[in-house]
């Protein structure tokens, strides 16, 4: 079977995308990440991805909003899957509609909750403690043009202690992320 590729888009420290970078590379399967997409220049992600060979394109908002930029980049790259690990700008509905069920995001809590424009990273942690939660998670879900509301694929959960703080919840949902994403993104579209 020939190798599927999957692009990584990611704005932050990149824990998220060196966990897939490990996961296809030591797994003998037919897929790997390739590339490496990120909208900040001096975001952790860009050193993690040269560290790991793995090629990183930084790319200006109004890059990533232009066709005629991206898309090339993805088809030069020969992307199949597209991934998002802490990626914080909505995705154009052109590369939604040119990767059809292809594109996949991990948000860190259990949306329906906390999710949407503005709840990312630690800000979703802070409206968990400050809702007094007795839980909190992951899901994975595709995407669609608007943030966090695509198809879910699948949630963990992790219970929370009322003593928990933003920064506990972020430990936790960290190791739930370690733990699942990578699987689920092979069960998805690579185990059958
Ligand atoms: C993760 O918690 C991810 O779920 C969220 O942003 C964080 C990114 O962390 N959307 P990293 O850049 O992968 O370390």
């Amino acid at each position: 079977m020939a190798m599927k590729n999957i692009a990584v888009f990611a704005s932050g420290s990149g824990s998220n995308a060196e966990n897939l970078i490990r996961y296809f590379n030591d797994n003998q399967c037919e897929a790997k990440v390739n590339l490496v997409i990120c909208n900040k220049q001096n975001a952790g992600v860009v050193d993690r991805a040269s560290q790991l060979g793995v090629d990183c394109v930084v790319l200006s908002k109004d890059q990533i909003n232009n066709s005629e930029t991206l898309l090339p980049i993805l088809s030069g790259h020969n992307i199949d899957i597209i991934v998002l690990a802490g990626f914080l700008l909505l995705i154009p509905q052109f590369l939604v509609d040119n990767y059809e069920n292809r594109i996949v995001n991990i948000h860190p809590a259990l949306l329906p909750k906390f999710g949407g424009k503005g709840m990312y990273g630690r800000h979703v942690h802070e409206a968990v403690v400050a809702a007094g939660e007795n839980e909190t998670g992951i899901t994975i879900h595709y995407v669609n043009g608007h943030y966090d509301s695509g198809d879910i694929i699948f949630q963990a959960k992790v219970d929370l202690s009322p003593d928990d703080t933003a920064d506990d919840v972020e430990v936790k949902v960290r190791q739930l992320e370690q733990i699942h994403f990578a699987k689920v993104i092979y069960n998805t579209f690579f185990s059958k």
